[in-house]
């Protein structure tokens, strides 16, 4: 056995049947949006079922340093003592928000519409992500955000003030973008449109208009009129698709496998993996679909099946921007050849997501070629365990992961710390099902 150098690793020897029911933690999306908006509610919020990932322990923390009280952290039951929408303070210190790109853009759009300076800052992956998609937006409201060189890099500090409400039209389908700049319409004088090029995730929209805000949303056209302040709702956070993604695909790809993934989150911005597996032909269905909280969850029931390769691209895209590592590891085991398409904004994830699945499957043996906004697949492939990178990119962790269950021999994917920042406990709830994998230092 090679001993796993530096950083901690994830071995993962073939599986031979994966089985058993499991409810994954609480989606990160939602969890970070609960404690934002929590916040600055007028009244206790109570979140159940919050996400006690790193990532969203730093949105929480940020919000704290603010003065919003928070109490059960780092607990999944928490209470958000709200201080109203203009009632945050400057926070005495940088805010450091580690790896999550997530927490970092939705807290520029807050701290626009507040009357103070913050500088907010983040670990070396998110310190190479872009902030310009955020600056601009918040620039024409009449914040300034500054950060290293064109691309606005962090750390970056905004500077708060009197905003204005603008009508923007989205460069891209972004969810992060579309929330900073509806967080900031918030507190600005006058209605703030959103057009968005594509739909993306709409937990923002969601919470906010059952917090009584005025939000209108026709398809890609979003408005808020600001002037309401918002009223302290219970959140109930279901089951993070994202994380549930992860064993859904293991089931169908590991002979003589059932799994059942409860209570899972199908809002249909998020879900679209379901559809293209469906596609694919994957054993795949949904029982109890019914709405907690707004979201609609339900029971997702996966079996392994053989697949045949489907293209992905368009509109579709943005429905499983953080699925398509992981559908990349679906097609080596899918009959023909697939093709995505127009998912150039993965290279500016957490991680190059399209060059780091690319360097990964092929080193494991599959087929796979990188397209400027893409990657063509060609299965099915018999996968070699392999010495495999995550770059420090807990989706990609994960999904080399899956890979490794269906490879032959033993996969070590390095540097799997990254982990922890969306779904702490992953490897023993993959161990839970019967897969041989284990953590090492
Ligand atoms: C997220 C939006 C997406 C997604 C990220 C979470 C959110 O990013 O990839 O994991 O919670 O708003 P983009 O808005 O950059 O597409």
């Amino acid at each position: 056995m090679r001993p796993c150098t530096e950083m901690r690793c994830l071995r993962v020897r073939p599986a031979r049947r994966l089985h058993g029911r499991l409810r994954v933690p609480g989606d990160k999306s939602i969890s970070h949006r609960a404690v934002i908006l929590g916040g600055i509610a007028e009244g206790e919020t109570r979140i159940e079922g919050f996400l006690g990932a790193d990532d969203c322990l730093r949105t929480a923390r940020a919000m704290h340093e603010m003065g919003v009280g928070i109490e059960g952290l780092p607990s999944e039951s928490l209470r958000v003592r709200g201080v109203g929408l203009r009632g945050l303070r400057r926070p005495g210190r940088a805010l450091d928000m580690g790896n999550s790109g997530t927490g970092m853009r939705l807290l520029l759009g807050l701290v626009a519409g507040q009357g103070f300076e913050a500088t907010l800052t983040g670990d070396e992956s998110l310190s190479r992500r872009p902030m310009d998609r955020i600056a601009l937006p918040l620039g024409q409201m009449g914040a300034r955000v500054s950060g290293r060189g064109e691309k606005v890099l962090p750390p970056v500090t905004v500077h708060g003030g009197d905003l204005r409400g603008i009508a923007y039209r989205l460069p891209m389908a972004s969810a992060q973008v579309k929330s900073a700049i509806l967080l900031a319409g918030l507190n600005a004088v006058g209605p703030t449109t959103v057009i968005e090029p594509a739909r993306s995730r709409d937990h923002t929209e969601r919470m906010l208009r059952a917090m009584g805000a005025d939000l209108e949303a026709d398809d890609l056209t979003i408005t808020l009129t600001p002037g309401q302040p918002l009223a302290a709702q219970n959140v109930s956070v279901p089951a993070d698709f994202s994380s549930a993604a992860f064993f859904l695909v293991a089931a169908l790809l590991v002979p003589e496998s059932e799994v059942v993934l409860e209570q899972v989150l199908l809002n249909p911005t998020r879900a679209a993996l379901l559809e293209v597996l469906q596609e694919m032909g994957a054993d795949v269905q949904v029982a109890g679909r019914r709405e907690v909280a707004g979201e609609e969850v339900g029971d997702i029931i996966a079996s392994s099946c053989h697949l045949h390769a489907t293209e992905a691209a368009g509109a579709m895209i943005p429905r499983l921007i953080d699925e398509v590592p992981l559908l990349a590891v679906a097609a080596t085991q899918a009959e023909g050849v697939a093709i995505i398409r127009d998912a150039a904004e993965l290279r500016v994830k957490e991680s190059d997501r399209l060059a780091a699945m690319a360097e990964g499957l092929a080193a494991m043996s599959a087929r796979i070629e990188e397209l400027p906004d893409g990657l063509i697949i060609t299965g099915p492939s018999s996968l070699r365990g392999a010495t495999v990178s995550s770059h420090g990119d807990h989706r990609v962790a994960m999904a080399l992961a899956i890979a490794g269950l269906v490879a032959e021999g033993e996969t070590v994917i390095e540097d799997t710390d990254c982990i922890a920042t969306s779904f702490p406990g992953f490897a023993e709830r993959l161990r839970g099902l019967g897969a041989d994998c284990i953590e090492e230092e």
